[in-house]
């Protein structure tokens, strides 16, 4: 199985105090890695060590076999940060130029979209069914909308991973299980590895097919198929089980 993220020995804190240590984590090509663990166990904070926006103070990442270091191939990676949604709702952008904004590196002197990104910027909203949305202001859309606009704009790179931070904070039910339809869609047809932080345990051990749990500043790795979650509720939450109702 070919290895696309590789993190070794990994320690990192913020004023001197480690909020995670020995990290190790592989993920491989094909895989949809959830990531558990209670709020401040550092989840976001591995997430960005992973994808190099933190440095860690030991240990090693590897990112498509290039040392995080050196990483450069941002094309081949998505990322969707929990913040990703908490921007001015009255930005002047349309769809469209939210979708294409990653293409304005391959345009010239005059940043206007041409048939070729108008084509791409399609494509990628008929993949989250968001095309008949096209001229429409972003502001004017739901969350759950909103949130399938920007992973519309992730895809219009082709990304072979794509890294998602609690994208589900928000949405409704229903919405979410139409998200999750996508994520089958990005992961089984399009061959799209996911690494997704998520607090729904039950959820998103059901959908991927490994599982990570942070908490007490370590990492273990699981396949979902054994992943005991009223153990691990246990394990890192407690014994107050109440704590995963009252969330967000
Ligand atoms: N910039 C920072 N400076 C100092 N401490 C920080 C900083 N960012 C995060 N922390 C602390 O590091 C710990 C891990 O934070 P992190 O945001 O990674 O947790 P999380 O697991 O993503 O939590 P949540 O589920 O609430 O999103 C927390 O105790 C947090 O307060
Ligand atoms: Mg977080």
């Amino acid at each position: 199985m070919e290895r696309l993220l590789d993190v070794k020995g990994v320690y990192f804190g913020y004023n001197k105090k480690y909020v995670l240590e020995d990290v190790n984590l592989t993920v491989f090509r094909g895989d949809f890695l959830g990531i558990v663990g209670p709020n401040g166990s550092a989840k976001s904070t591995l997430i960005k060590i992973i994808l190099g926006i933190l440095k860690p103070q030991r240990g090693t990442v590897v990112l498509l076999n290039s040392p995080i270091e050196r990483f450069n191939q941002w094309d081949r990676i998505g990322y969707i940060s929990q913040r990703v949604r908490n921007f001015n709702p009255a930005f002047p952008a349309t769809v469209e130029e939210i979708v294409g904004a990653n293409l304005y590196s391959q345009m010239g002197v005059f940043k206007f979209f041409n048939k070729e990104h108008k084509t791409k910027i399609k494509e990628a909203l008929d993949v989250v069914n968001m095309s008949d949305y096209q001229d429409h202001l972003i502001g004017n859309l739901s969350g759950g909308e909103q949130q399938k606009v920007f992973i519309a704009r992730t895809l219009i790179s082709n990304p072979e991973i794509i890294f998602m931070d609690e994208p589900l904070v928000g949405v409704d039910v229903q919405s979410q299980e139409q998200f999750y339809g996508l994520m089958e869609k990005l992961n089984k047809e399009l061959g799209i590895t996911l690494v997704m932080v998520s607090h729904d345990i039950g959820v998103i051990t059901d959908k991927a097919n490994r599982v990570a749990c942070v908490g007490n500043r370590k990492v273990c790795v699981h396949p979902s198929t054994d992943f005991n979650k009223e153990e691990h509720i246990r394990d890192v939450y407690g014994e107050d089980l109440s704590i995963l109702h009252h969330k967000h």
